[in-house]
């Protein structure tokens, strides 16, 4: 019997509510699929600085180099935003194991369900169809740049610390563009040949070699797929203006975290949209949304998302297609029986069929 070593990292908030319905569901899909899953929790964000004083434990770090794979759920909340400019972040935790592994490849399929489609906020006419993947750059870009704050600058104390300067800095390697841009053009390959580079090329030096370095991967190596340039805030325009015509979407990890969260709106709920965080070694699936502080520990949040997430490690690090496709057809079809959680119920879903997030969890281990 094939055993896969699982590193769980619940986190904050939501986190180890949406957990707990991931495993069980991963739980049950190993007893189909007669494999063993073994899941082990780990400390990461805000749990673990409460605990030990870091958002990313060494141990974490290195419990996850040694696993097949990892799950996370979620890392921060209001408890840990301090005004001390040293104390520790939860979202620290989550860049680190992004960097510690690797992971310059974040898959983020957006993809519209019949049964959801009352659940958006755009007419279901502009949404019919939208089946596109954002594939953003994770681990460069103005989240690891050099970055500095000032507090004393000249005129700070006199003018009681309005003299204060900070700066953030966006830097790519062409390497960096050139793994990126192949990860987009195969996965395009595999789906309808089309790739949309994002970039900001009027106005910054890294987006015109953005644009460069993409156009020489498209024309050496993958000649056939179409390649399209749009502006990135043109982009946010055109994500809900004609969603269903973009396939996969390429750009550097600012612009997808923002574009994102856009793209899973078109669905009615960010807490549908799961994600894959992919290297050259171990590999981490994740939700995109965060932590929800706003409804955390009322039972009422969305798992699908780390259900999903649960999914594509399946197919990305286990190599299970057949398995993933159970769990997406299980969440397909709780979906077309009108089960919903709060976030997704629209004014035509029945009391009883609005479940909890432990419910749902069991609903679709139920589809299983
Ligand atoms: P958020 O994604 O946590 O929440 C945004 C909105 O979406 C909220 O109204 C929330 O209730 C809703 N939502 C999110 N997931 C949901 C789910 N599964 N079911 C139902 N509703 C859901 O974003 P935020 O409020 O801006 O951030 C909260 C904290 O989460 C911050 O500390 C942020 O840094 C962190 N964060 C973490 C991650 C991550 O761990 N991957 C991602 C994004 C944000
Ligand atoms: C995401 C989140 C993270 C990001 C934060 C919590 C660091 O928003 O995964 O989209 O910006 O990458
Ligand atoms: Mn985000």
């Amino acid at each position: 019997k094939a055993t896969y070593r699982v590193c769980t990292l619940p986190g904050d908030g939501i986190g180890p509510e949406i957990m707990a319905e991931g495993k069980k569901v991963l739980a049950a899909v190993g007893e189909k699929a007669n494999v063993d899953f073994v899941c082990e929790d780990h400390l990461i964000g805000g749990a673990a600085i409460d605990a030990c004083g870091s958002p990313l434990p060494d141990e974490t770090l290195n419990a996850a180099k040694a696993s097949d794979a990892v799950l996370l759920a979620s890392v921060g909340g209001p408890k840990w935003d301090s005004t001390d400019p040293n104390a520790p972040r939860p979202e620290q935790g989550l860049l680190g194991i992004r960097k510690g592994l690797g992971l310059y490849t974040n898959l983020r399929p957006v993809k519209i369900y019949d049964a959801l489609a009352g659940a958006s906020t755009l007419r279901p006419e502009v949404i019919k169809g939208v089946d596109l993947v954002i594939v953003r750059e994770l681990i460069g870009g103005l989240y690891f740049g050099r970055r500095e704050r000032f507090y004393d600058e000249p005129g700070a104390g006199a003018n009681g610390g309005r003299g204060q300067r900070a700066y953030d800095t966006m830097e790519y390697r062409e390497y960096e563009v050139e793994r990126i841009a192949r990860k987009a053009f195969e996965a395009a390959r595999k789906r309808r040949n089309k790739v949309t580079s994002v970039d900001k090329r009027n106005v910054l030096e890294t987006s015109r070699m953005w644009r460069e370095v993409v156009h020489r991967v498209h024309d050496e190596e993958f000649p056939e797929v179409e390649l399209e340039d749009l502006l990135v805030d043109n982009t946010a325009m055109q994500l809900i203006n004609r969603p269903a015509d973009f396939d996969v979407i390429v750009t550097e990890n600012m612009f997808g975290d923002i574009l994102s969260d856009e793209a899973a709106q078109i669905t009615g709920s960010l807490g549908m949209l799961a994600s894959a965080s992919l290297g050259d070694g171990v590999s981490l699936f994740e939700p995109s949304a965060g932590s929800a502080p706003d409804i955390a520990g009322k039972g009422i949040a969305n798992p699908l998302a780390q259900i999903l997430s649960a999914g594509m490690m399946l197919t990305y690090a286990f190599d299970m297609t057949e398995e993933a496709g159970w769990v997406e057809s299980a969440v397909e079809r709780v979906l077309d029986d009108g089960w919903r959680t709060r976030d997704i119920a629209d004014d035509a879903t029945p009391a009883d069929h609005v479940l909890g997030c432990a419910a749902m969890g069991d609903k679709v281990v139920e589809y299983l």
